[in-house]
């Protein structure tokens, strides 16, 4: 018996799961010197919180803008001014490639019949945008962004969202996320989750058990036999 049955639909988060999340910062590398890592770690870990706080204050707006700001409190702490390299930063962001095992991953599960999805916050232009970069048009049958509800992850409406626009229970839905958080928030809501942990990160204190823990997609198709 395969480690995942009765699932219809796999559905991905797409920042640093699907899409290298540091690639920006490190493309620059030569600008940036050692500065390249501090700055890949506070840009998402300052754009994570503003999804959160923002989120809480009502005070949505779309992904790109929090992408912006919260790359110019990264800047700002590392006493970086260069605005060329900012511009430079953003346009990499907007064309960020897919891990090496994406596409093949994701082909796999298509070609077994499973749906294939994004969930993510990003906004639909940057997911078009990345998508389209990674040659993943093929592959994936939905790529849905919170951008239509105005809230971000990891709010039940976003998960739920997936359930409405794909029509399928949430408990046939698998979901993997390689943020722990956003691991937890899928799995409280109800979908079954798969936790992509790239990072090596250790488990949150938050409510909702990942069903498996991998260390990056290529381990997924085995989980369902394939
Ligand atoms: C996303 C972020 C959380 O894609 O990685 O939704």
């Amino acid at each position: 018996m395969p480690a995942l049955t009765n699932i219809d639909a796999c559905v991905f988060d797409a920042y640093g799961t699907l899409f290298d999340v540091n690639a920006a910062a490190k493309n620059c590398q030569g600008d940036l010197g050692d500065q390249w890592a501090p700055l890949a770690q506070i840009w998402r870990e300052k754009q994570l919180q503003y999804t959160w706080l923002r989120s809480l204050m009502d005070e949505y707006v779309p992904f790109w803008q929090v992408t912006q700001d919260a790359l110019d409190y990264a800047l700002a702490t590392l006493k970086i001014g260069d605005a060329d390299l900012r511009k430079r930063l953003l346009d990499i962001y907007l064309q960020l490639g897919a891990y090496p095992e994406v596409s093949g991953m994701l082909k796999t599960l298509k070609e077994a019949g499973l749906k294939t999805a994004i969930l993510s916050n990003g906004s639909p232009e940057m997911l078009a945008s990345a998508v389209s970069n990674a040659g993943l048009d093929g592959v994936l049958d939905n790529v849905f962004s919170v951008e239509k509800l105005g809230i971000f992850k990891p709010a039940s409406r976003v998960y739920q969202m997936a359930v409405d626009d794909l029509g399928v229970p949430k408990e046939r839905i698998c979901f993997m996320s390689s943020n722990a958080w956003d691991a937890c928030g899928g799995a409280n809501f109800g979908f079954r989750v798969v936790w992509v942990n790239r990072f090596g990160q250790a488990e949150e204190g938050l409510p909702g058990q990942q069903e498996h823990e991998i260390t990056n997609l290529s381990e997924l198709p085995p989980l369902f036999g394939l």
